[in-house]
């Protein structure tokens, strides 16, 4: 059984204006995790959508089992026992796991009418086979994150995947979820599953990976074993140059009250309480982390701070305004910039021209509109040279922002907050999706901004984020801040317990 699971050949495939794969050549060992690496924009989805018959190469060939085939669409992929976790998860939120599960099955199995009863127990069989916990009841909107991409794994193996083919799945979990996601992997290959595993996290890289591959610029630079390799030296064969993995800084020096926030209550979209009464301080010229096990009311809380959620409680001052009940334009207008955690959501409108994305919140301000019109030279110029400052990889300033990577999708958000003149950042999984060349870059300017009198809120689901950036870190648990504690002693043993809802002094005894 030498044969490689799967084996691709001379996979080129061609964008407008991007070469995206080059003659790419790869294979896959049965049980093995194969981690790929590689900058925003290196073609790595690209070559998974090929694998799984969303597009369709230029050149090459794929083998499964040392039998070439042909995959024109997913059902191929399927047939060919290829499944895919997508980047940005694709289940109906509005139906339960089972239902989802059921969705498309009367192609792959042959039958119209497939009993739910069935499907879960099915669903429970594979569920305990492989540690992945998943009620099939459950509708799929009201599950966590990582519970969600549980489901999408189950689906996966119910419909016979093989192979398994995971884009990105830690970018959106929390730590914690991501350890229970590398046990899962490993009984999946174990029992004779194989992987492919795309990361941007060089610490998971070397804990989970049999073999990684690198890739640049479309092409396979190198292939190699964490046994060989060090994170420093992946990533400089990710981006081609020495990245600084540590951020450099100096102790901050905080100025005058920027945003305030003072028992602040806010409820989620279900209407159930998520903020509890939250008080907090920023200053000019300070970094305030926000740690927290995702769903402890972080993401409520940004959003009430930016005026997309209603407030039910308290009081939030921005630069000596009540900004209590502002308009997400009045919170812009008096100076806030915002990094937001759900890129599809709230950070671009996919269908837009990176040209116009870059100008959201600034479009009707001159120097884009003068005398009511727009100024599309202008525009123009100010996408240049953020594409150029911020490293965006596009073909062109007027390409919809939907044909970039997700990487260089979440740069189009961080280049037009971080360029704007603000007295407030909030930047919510700023670096999320993003590789490590561009995270070094972010959080330079992240600093940079501090150390010129921006107040920054940050918040992360990325304790080494969080420590390397923060001045004061406070940790929220159930809609409240638990604690805050300086960062320069802080420890990600103390922060782990805190986001676990344990104070130091119980932990002791
Ligand atoms: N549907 C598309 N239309 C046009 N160009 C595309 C399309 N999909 C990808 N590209 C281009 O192909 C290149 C490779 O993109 P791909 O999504 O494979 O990158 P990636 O390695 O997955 O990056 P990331 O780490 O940011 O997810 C990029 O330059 C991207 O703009
Ligand atoms: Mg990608």
């Amino acid at each position: 059984m030498d044969e490689p699971v799967l084996r691709v050949r001379g996979i080129t495939k061609r964008f407008p204006g991007v070469l995206a794969n080059d003659h790419i050549d790869l294979e896959l060992r049965r049980g093995e995790v194969l981690a790929m690496l590689g900058e925003n924009g290196a073609g790595k989805s690209t070559l998974m959508n090929i694998i799984y018959g969303l597009y369709t190469q230029d050149e090459g060939e794929i083998y499964i089992n040392g039998r070439q085939v042909e995959i024109r669409n997913p059902e191929d992929a399927i047939r060919c026992g290829i499944g895919m976790v997508h980047q940005h998860f694709m289940l109906v939120p509005v139906l339960t796991v089972a239902e989802n599960l059921m969705l498309g099955m009367e192609h792959v199995r042959g039958y119209f009418f497939l009993d739910k009863e069935r499907t879960i127990r099915e669903i429970e069989a594979l569920s305990k086979q492989y540690g992945l916990e998943v009620d099939p009841r459950a509708t799929v909107e009201d599950l966590p994150v990582g519970a969600q991409q549980r489901a999408e794994i189950i689906k996966v193996l119910y419909r016979g995947a093989e192979i398994l083919i995971l884009d990105e799945p830690t970018a959106v979990l929390t730590p914690q979820e991501a350890d229970d996601l590398f046990m899962v992997v490993r009984s999946l290959t174990e029992q004779g599953k194989s992987i492919i595993f795309i990361t941007h996290k060089l610490r998971e890289v070397m804990e989970i990976a049999d073999r990684i591959v690198v890739l640049r610029g479309g092409k396979l630079v190198g292939t190699t074993t964490p046994a060989e390799t060090s994170r420093a030296e992946l990533a400089n064969m990710m981006v081609g140059r020495e990245v600084l993995l540590q951020v450099e800084k100096e102790p901050a020096a905080p100025g005058e009250m920027v945003l305030a926030v003072r028992d602040l209550r806010v409820l989620d979209d279900r209407e159930h309480p998520a903020v509890n009464g939250v008080t907090l301080e920023v200053r000019a010229g300070e970094v305030l982390g926000v740690a927290g096990v995702q769903g402890n009311g972080q993401r409520e809380l940004v959003e009430a701070l930016t005026g997309l959620r209603k407030v039910t409680g308290g009081q939030v001052q921005l630069l000596g305004h009540d900004t209590t009940h502002a308009a997400p334009r009045q919170v812009i207008e008096i100076g806030t910039a915002h990094v937001p955690e759900d890129r599809h959501k709230h950070g671009l409108v996919l269908a837009y021209p990176v040209e116009d994305d870059l100008v959201l919140c600034t479009y009707y301000l001159p120097p884009f509109t003068r005398s009511f019109n727009l100024q599309p030279y202008a525009i123009e110029t100010n996408a240049v040279n953020l594409v150029d400052a911020f490293d965006i990889r596009t073909p062109t300033v007027a390409t919809p922002a939907s044909s970039l990577s997700g990487g260089n999708q979440q740069k189009v958000i961080v280049a037009r907050e971080f360029s704007r003149n603000v007295k407030l950042l909030i930047a919510a999984q700023p670096t999320r999706g993003i590789d490590v060349g561009s995270i070094e870059f972010i959080h330079k300017n992240i600093i940079a901004q501090r150390d010129a009198g921006v107040a920054v809120l940050l918040v992360s689901a990325e304790l080494d984020e969080i420590m390397a950036l923060s001045d004061r870190i406070a940790v929220i648990y159930k809609g409240e801040i638990i604690d805050t504690v300086p960062a320069e002693t802080a420890t990600r043993e103390q922060l782990g317990l805190l986001m676990a809802g344990v104070h130091e002094a119980e932990a002791g005894d």
